[in-house]
């Protein structure tokens, strides 16, 4: 495997890269069709309670109008709750779009306006009266924190947390040097660039071609056969480009269903897009409380480590994620105590966002690792390699492979960490207070099972194919390196058609599992061409390979060569003739069946260091980021280039979790607030300064038979913990809740 590798590990730009900056990428809801019909969404003004009446009188009387869809005459087919379960779905019933009078959450879908335009159906919707009988709600974690429980059921694929070891409280009662607080997140919402859209293309004879904005096109098709009870052949569903992801389409949204029960319906083809405003209506990061408490010796080593949350979910679903065990797995101690509680808030049900649950647990133990270190008198760094984990104890597994050490070390130096006072406020320029601080960070390393297809034609060029969608992260690129690569070729000889459902079986796009997934199926895939090729080059009259095994060849410049002498040698065009004019290999590489993770013998991690400086003005308490550094440790880098990219995106996203992103309810209506971005802050360019990422060397042998562990996520865990330790050394002032906002500044300041 990877004997010639000329792309892979190499800095590649985009092949997708003109297509989308020339408009040629095609969106969810850029697909046209004649006859398209236009759908708009009424949502609920209130939080709770039940819908009285619907008046659609003078909505129905606007020209252009075709038909009002309530749940007083919607379509009768496909309403059973299981049908609505998918496999990422947390425990719960799933919310279903104009299922009943019920009011769920405020911002809820309860109506739906059909349209000839866009335009039309939206100032139809604005003249639906809905009279409510309203009921109490609650959407105050803190309020809801009282009625916490440990989730019953688990959901699929995420870790609880580990039992309890030793005895946590003890230990923390008796330590020499203790740390113990609550730290907090705020709700976030997902703001991708493309918001969720659905052009539904009625094909005629009960046959649909869904163009939906999601992360996993199967996953899509299989929910909407499901639901509306056809036949997956007669459900096709396409997303060959994704306006960013970041877990908001890893479960198909209410936009999907809306969108293709008008379709049949209607017998016509329709489109459905939500706004920027209605993007608050459906997944979000949930706010979550982390009370963390840290117990070590004189010399910094952790004898205890209780790490408790409280997460937000909604009255009908219980979303979980993993918080807490990343504190039972980054430092060893002898008395651990996790645990992972969930509060119901009268919303929308929480989601996945960019390595769900790790960035909120791991600010809470990073941001208290850095108070330990203070309260010990021991560096930062020092603190976190005297606590260095050389085995996995949550499930007492050795690691695949583990460099962390390298990313504090190489960091550090880049960063010139040595160069730090470690006395608070002690660093300055003028009115501004500089502060530097670090944290860890960690993230899941996983491989699903994935197919692959790859088409060597009699022209030479090469044909790849997979579901998989690319949701921004560079997957395009990279499949199309391993495959130039295993079969010699140049890039530009190679096309990789992704993200449509008739294409070889791919889980959804998530879990920074894709380039470990999708490049070992493609790599088998080319593999077995390979073979087929050799087989069929060395029965060629006096061909120049006669009696030559795979292992006794390589592909290189769009031939066919003995590895010992490569005057022996075939054109790649000569043994595709032998072949029969084409040759097709699929093929599946993974660990599990049906997409499911296996138990593996080891346990599979990135990590990374990230090092911030802030600065700040000691009069305004204007705060910026002016540098970070993140050393990643995630294996092989297939793409330094697209890599480099993924990680800078985390620390982007890990900068306005932070500073900025802060989703604002008034609990009195039980209503987001801030929905659009004038007043949901994301970070501009003018909030980005330096940004510097490292690749330290890992290899690991395990993950992935490419060597990948994955890095679509790492990049977000630890930065704001990293800046919020800045922050206290810039001016001694501790935050524990994100975002760090001015008036937290300015109300801490001494
Ligand atoms: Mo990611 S939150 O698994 O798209």
């Amino acid at each position: 495997m990877l004997k010639n590798d000329t792309h892979i590990g190499s800095p590649r730009s985009r092949v997708d890269g003109p297509a989308k900056v020339t408009g040629k990428a095609t969106y969810a809801a850029e697909f046209a069709t004649p006859d398209l019909a236009h759908a708009y969404i009424v949502g609920s003004s209130v939080a709770r309670g039940k819908i009285t009446g619907i008046d659609v009188a003078a909505a129905g009387a606007v020209p252009g109008v075709i038909k009002i869809f309530t749940h007083e005459n919607r379509p009768r087919t496909a309403w059973l709750s299981f049908r609505h379960k998918t496999i990422v779905g947390p425990p719960g019933r799933p919310f279903r779009p104009l299922y009943s009078d019920e009011i769920q959450y405020s911002g809820q879908p309860i109506v739906l306006v059909v349209a000839e335009s866009f335009d039309v159906a939206r100032h139809a919707a604005s003249l639906v009266k809905v009279a409510y009988e309203q009921h109490p709600h609650e959407t105050d974690l803190g309020r809801a924190r009282s009625d916490s429980y440990e989730p019953p059921r688990r959901r699929l694929g995420i870790a609880p947390p580990p039992k309890p070891r030793g005895d946590a409280a003890k230990a923390y009662d008796e330590a020499a040097v203790r740390v113990s607080a609550e730290y907090t997140i705020a709700t976030e919402h997902h703001n991708p660039m493309e918001p969720h859209a659905t052009t539904v293309i009625w094909e005629g004879g009960g046959k649909l071609t869904v163009h939906d904005k999601t992360q996993g096109v199967q996953s899509s098709q299989a929910y909407v056969a499901r639901v509306f009870g056809l036949s997956s052949d007669d459900v096709r569903v396409i997303s060959p480009y994704v306006g960013g992801g970041f877990g908001s389409g890893l479960r198909p949204q209410h936009q999907l269903f809306l969108a293709v029960m008008a379709s049949l319906a209607l017998e016509r083809s329709v489109r459905l897009e939500l706004t920027r405003q209605q993007m608050f209506s459906h997944v979000h990061r949930p706010e979550t409380i982390n009370v963390l408490s840290l117990g070590a010796d004189q010399d910094g080593k952790l004898t205890s480590i209780q790490h408790h949350a409280l997460a937000a979910t909604s009255r009908f679903e219980d979303h979980q994620e993993v918080v807490v065990n990343w504190s039972g797995l980054l430092y060893p101690a002898e008395n651990v105590d996790l645990r992972y509680e969930l509060a119901k808030l009268d919303t929308a049900s929480p989601g996945d966002m960019r390595a769900p649950g790790a960035p909120l647990g791991v600010f809470a133990l990073e941001s208290a690792m850095d108070e330990l270190a203070i309260a010990a008198g021991i560096d930062p760094i020092e603190l976190r390699l005297r606590n260095y984990a050389e085995r996995d104890e949550n499930d007492d597994k050795p690691f695949t492979s583990k460099a962390l050490r390298a990313c504090y070390s190489e960091g550090a130096e880049r960063f010139g960490w040595s160069r730090r006072d470690p006395k608070p406020g002690s660093m300055r320029e003028g009115r501004e207070l500089i502060g530097w601080g670090m944290a860890s960070g960690v993230w899941d390393a996983n491989m699903m099972k994935t197919s692959a297809r790859a088409v060597l034609g009699a022209d030479g060029k090469l044909a790849i194919s997979c579901a998989t969608s690319d949701i921004g992260t560079g997957t395009y690129t990279i499949l199309t390196q391993i495959a130039a690569d295993a079969l010699g070729l140049a890039m530009d000889d190679v096309t990789v058609a992704l993200g449509d459902s008739s294409l070889p079986t791919s889980p959804v796009q998530g879990g920074s599992w894709t380039a470990a997934s999708a490049g070992s199926a493609v790599m088998a895939a080319c593999q077995s061409l390979r073979e087929t090729l050799v087989k069929h080059a060395g029965k060629i009259d006096g061909s120049p390979l006669v009696g030559a095994g795979i292992d006794d060849v390589a592909f290189a410049g769009g031939r066919i060569m003995m590895r010992l002498d490569a005057s022996r040698s075939l054109s790649l065009a000569d043994a595709v003739a032998a072949a029969g004019g084409s040759v097709e290999a699929e093929e599946s590489a993974g660990p599990g069946l049906l997409g499911l993770m296996l138990p593996k013998s080891h346990s599979s991690y990135t990590h990374a260091a990230v090092f911030a400086e802030v600065r700040i003005d000691q009069d305004l308490g204007v705060l910026r980021v002016t540098r970070i550094v993140s050393a990643v440790a995630a294996g092989r880098i297939l793409n330094p280039k697209t890599a480099r990219s993924q990680i800078i995106g985390g620390v982007v996203w890990g900068i306005g979790m932070a500073l900025h992103e802060e989703t604002l309810t008034d609990h009195r209506l039980g209503r987001i607030m801030n929905h659009s971005f004038a007043e949901y802050h994301v970070p501009a360019n003018a909030d980005i300064h330096d940004i510097e990422v490292i690749f330290v060397e890992e290899h690991d042998d395990k993950t992935s038979p490419i060597g990948v562990k994955g890095l679509g996520e790492i990049g977000i865990v630890g930065t704001a913990a990293a800046i919020a330790n800045a922050v206290h050394h810039a001016t001694g002032n501790r935050i524990r809740s994100l975002p760090i906002t001015i008036d937290k500044i300015l109300a801490d300041a001494v």
